[in-house]
C-alpha cells in the first residue's frame, strides 16, 4: 500500500511515524508546501527504520504531486492548526481553500485514492472533500471520532482507575467543542458499565473533559495535539490497508442514516479495503438522538461558510 499525507506538521509527521512503526504500508509519501520541510521530516524518520524496526519507505516533496501518484489512501492534515482560545471553526477561511486544492491535485494523480480529512473544521472539511473530488461517499472519510473516542477513554480511565486498555467507549456526532456526542451511558470497563464505578457527577465531569479535549491541549501546547491525532489516523490507514473490518466513529456523508442528510458528521463505520464499507446505525437514547441532531444543526451551520468554495 502507498500512503500519501499531506502537510508535514506535528499531525502529519506523528502519523507517518505511526504507520511507519506498525510497519503495514510499504511506502509513505509526505508532502508540504514549505521547501525542503517533508523531504527533511521523511530523512528524520527513515533514520528511525533501523532503531525501530521497519520496512516502510518514507520519502518527501515539496508541492510534487507527481509524487503522490498511485496513492491507494491519503491523509490531509493540511491548512492551520488552532491557537489557545479560537475554535475549530473559525479555521474555516483559511483552510477550506486549502482542503480544495489539495483534494483535486491528489484524485488527479491518484484516481483511486481514498481520502482520510484531518484538517479542521474536520466535519465541514470532509463534506467539502466529498464536494470537490465528487468521490463517491465511502472513499471520503473524516477522522474525528477515532481520537474523540481515545480522549473519552482516557478520561473515563482516569476518573475509574483502570488502564484505558479496560474501557470501551464511543464519541460520535461532529469534531467540535459542542458537537462532541460521548455515548457515556454505553461505555464499558470489561462489558460492565461504567456507571457501575462512577457518580452520574462523574460521568458528566468525564463527558465534559473529553469534549474540550483538544482545546485543553491546545491551552497546554499553544497549538493543536499531534500524537493522538496521529496514532487515531493511522489505526484507520491500517484498518483500510489490512480490510480489517474494525469499527470506529468517522465523519461519514450521510444519506438518511440516524435522520440526517447532506453533511458528513461522526458515525460508527465500518472500515476495510474500500474505505467506509458500512455505516452502522446503533440505537441511541432520545437524549443521545437529540445531541445528535443538534450537532449536526452545528455542523450544517459551518457548512454554510462554504458558500462560493463549493459550486
Ligand atoms: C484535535 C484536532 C486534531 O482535536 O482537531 O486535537
Amino acid at each position: 500500500m502507498k500512503v500519501t499525507v499531506v502537510g508535514a506538521g506535528a499531525v502529519g509527521a506523528s502519523c507517518a511515524e505511526y504507520i511507519a512503526i506498525k510497519d503495514f504500508a510499504a511506502e509513505v509519501v509526505l508532502i508540504d508546501i514549505k521547501e525542503g520541510f517533508a523531504e527533511g521530516k521523511a530523512m528524520d524518520l527513515m533514520q528511525c527504520a533501523s532503531l525501530n524496526g521497519f520496512d516502510t519507505k518514507i520519502t518527501g516533496t515539496t508541492n510534487d504531486y507527481t509524487k503522490t501518484a498511485g496513492s491507494d489512501v491519503a491523509v490531509i492534515t493540511s491548512g492551520i492548526p488552532r491557537k489557545p482560545g479560537m475554535t475549530r471553526e473559525e479555521l474555516i477561511g483559511i483552510n477550506a481553500g486549502i482542503v480544495k486544492m489539495v483534494s483535486e491535485n491528489l484524485l488527479k494523480h491518484s484516481p483511486n485514492v481514498i481520502l482520510i480529512v484531518v484538517s479542521n473544521p474536520m466535519d465541514t472539511m470532509a463534506y467539502l472533500a466529498h464536494k470537490a473530488t465528487g468521490l463517491p461517499k465511502n472513499r471520503v472519510i473524516g477522522m474525528g471520532g477515532a481520537l474523540d473516542s481515545a480522549r473519552f477513554k482516557y478520561r473515563l480511565s482516569e476518573a475509574v482507575g483502570c488502564p484505558a486498555s479496560d474501557i470501551d467507549g464511543m464519541v460520535i456526532g461532529g469534531h467540535s467543542d459542542v458537537g462532541m456526542v460521548p455515548l457515556i451511558g454505553q461505555a464499558t470497563r470489561n462489558s460492565v458499565r461504567v456507571s457501575e464505578f462512577l457518580t452520574e457527577e462523574r460521568m458528566s465531569e468525564v463527558v465534559e473533559a473529553t469534549k474540550v479535549g483538544g482545546a485543553t491541549l491546545t491551552g497546554l501546547l499553544g497549538t493543536s495535539a499531534w500524537y493522538a491525532p496521529g496514532a487515531a489516523v493511522s489505526s484507520m490507514v491500517q484498518a483500510i490497508a489490512q480490510d480489517s473490518q474494525k469499527m470506529f466513529p468517522c465523519s461519514a456523508l450521510l444519506d438518511g442514516e440516524y435522520g440526517l442528510s447532506d453533511l458528513s458528521i461522526g458515525v460508527p463505520c465500518i472500515l476495510g479495503k474500500n474505505g467506509i464499507e458500512k455505516i452502522v446505525e446503533i440505537s441511541l437514547t432520545d437524549a443521545e438522538k437529540a445531541k445528535l441532531q443538534e450537532s449536526a444543526a452545528g455542523v450544517k451551520k459551518t457548512n454554510a461558510l462554504l458558500e462560493g468554495v463549493i459550486a
